[in-house]
């Protein structure tokens, strides 16, 4: 069950293409907001969730881990966005530092998530009151956690579980009305109604975490973020799942955030594909260009250890190394040590997201790596004409 954590934010005060001058900030504030105003353009609406600048540590030492490092992420109305990259890159410390529900020893050191309203309002949700975050919760953004599917609570039947969550936000409701509610909540993830008695053991692991999702979507909230929805799940569930998720988008019109290290899975499902590395995103993009034409080498390398979805089969290759450490300083490109493409200022200077340098690029395409800085060519491999 989504639950109020404690508050720690409030803590905080083809042939190779042409190239194409690149947009350049000097202060990574400005660049956090260049990123973040081009990111989506052309694909999807509105922004729904902006995050800027989102820096978060572990540890209230001297010398705490810097897991999340000036992330810019902008979520458009109606858009599915998947986010994706190794284990421990920092994708659920994005979720949760976004919707302050950051578990201690997490801190949010800076940056802002600004929530949109269909007005064209906007309330940053790091500065929210405890009340405001509370009125908040569910009913503008709900989540669903990593391994939800197992925090179902094994002695209360599932039916007392989902009525508990929206009596919790709807104390006026009835008992007749939680009722009917749990009951449409469970048909809408295709579970008959007459399961509400059942006790979680009782459902197969796919029933569980669709209950996870019907419960996230009992408030019809404007954003919902989905931490690893379907990893622990087999591939036929796997697929039920994704599509259910698809379905319930288009019906109930949410936006989404789809976190998994799957890449390939999020092409299935995403409209837009954010890629991140080292608590940093290195590319993103709308979904089909990013997997037929990479341009972040990170990118590339990632997509290439992965089966391809349709046509031939292909070599599947590893990325060598390991991704470093986010407690020790780290100097220029946190890729570096593993790139095939490191230059002398990879080694120097961290790259800032940028527009990619390839000219049929859209817009929205953004890369963090200084081959896109126009005074270097392209590898072909990174200049893959698209579309
Ligand atoms: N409570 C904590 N204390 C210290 N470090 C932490 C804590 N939680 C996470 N980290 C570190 O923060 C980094 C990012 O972790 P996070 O769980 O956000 O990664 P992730 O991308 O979601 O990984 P996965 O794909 O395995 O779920 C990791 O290096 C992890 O070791
Ligand atoms: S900036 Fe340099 S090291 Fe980093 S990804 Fe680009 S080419 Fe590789
Ligand atoms: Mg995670």
């Amino acid at each position: 069950m989504t639950v109020d954590h404690s508050d720690q934010a409030a803590a905080m005060a083809g042939p190779a293409a042409q190239p194409s001058p690149r947009a350049q900030g000097t202060l990574a504030s400005a660049q956090a907001v260049t990123a973040s105003s081009h990111a989506g353009a052309g694909v999807g609406g509105d922004p729904v969730l902006q995050i800027e600048g989102l820096c978060v540590d572990y540890g209230y030492t001297a010398n705490p881990t810097h897991v999340l490092r000036g992330v810019d992420l902008t979520l458009r109305r109606g858009e599915v966005l998947g986010l994706a990259g190794e284990s421990g890159c920092g994708k659920s410390t994005l979720a949760y530092a976004a919707l302050r529900l950051l578990p201690p020893p997490g801190l949010v050191t800076g940056g802002r998530v600004w929530l949109h309203d269909e007005a064209g309002g906007r309330r940053d949700i790091l500065t929210m009151t405890d009340r405001e975050l509370r009125a908040s919760r569910w009913v503008d953004t709900a989540i669903v956690f990593q391994g939800a599917m197992n925090s179902l609570n094994p002695v209360f039947r599932i039916g007392d579980q989902i009525m508990d969550a929206i009596r919790a936000h709807r104390p006026r409701s009835s008992a007749r009305e939680r009722q009917a509610r749990a009951g449409d909540l469970l048909d809408m993830v295709g579970i008959a109604k007459d399961r509400l008695t059942s006790y979680p053991h009782q459902l197969s692991g796919g029933m569980r975490q669709r209950v996870m999702i019907a419960m996230a979507l009992a408030l019809e909230p404007q954003v919902l973020i989905m931490d690893e929805p379907t990893t622990a799940l087999d591939v036929v569930m796997q697929r039920q799942i994704v599509e259910q998720i698809a379905e319930l988008r288009h019906r109930l019109g949410f936006s989404v955030i789809f976190i998994t290290h799957d890449v390939s899975l999020l092409i299935e499902i995403a409209d837009r594909i954010a890629i991140m590395y080292a608590g940093q995103i290195v590319e993103q993009g709308p979904a089909q260009a990013m997997y037929r034409a990479a341009r972040h080498p990170y990118t590339q390398a990632l997509l290439a250890s992965f089966p391809p979805l349709h046509g031939q089969k292909k070599e599947l290759t590893g990325i060598p190394g390991a991704p470093p450490d986010l407690a020790r300083p780290i100097v220029g490109c946190p890729y570096a040590p593993r790139c095939r493409f490191t230059m002398a200022e990879c080694r120097v200077s961290d790259p800032a997201l940028g527009h990619s340098v390839v000219a049929t690029d859209d817009p929205s395409r953004m890369v963090a790596c200084h081959l896109h800085d126009c005074h270097t060519e392209l590898p072909e491999v990174l200049a893959q004409p698209w579309p």
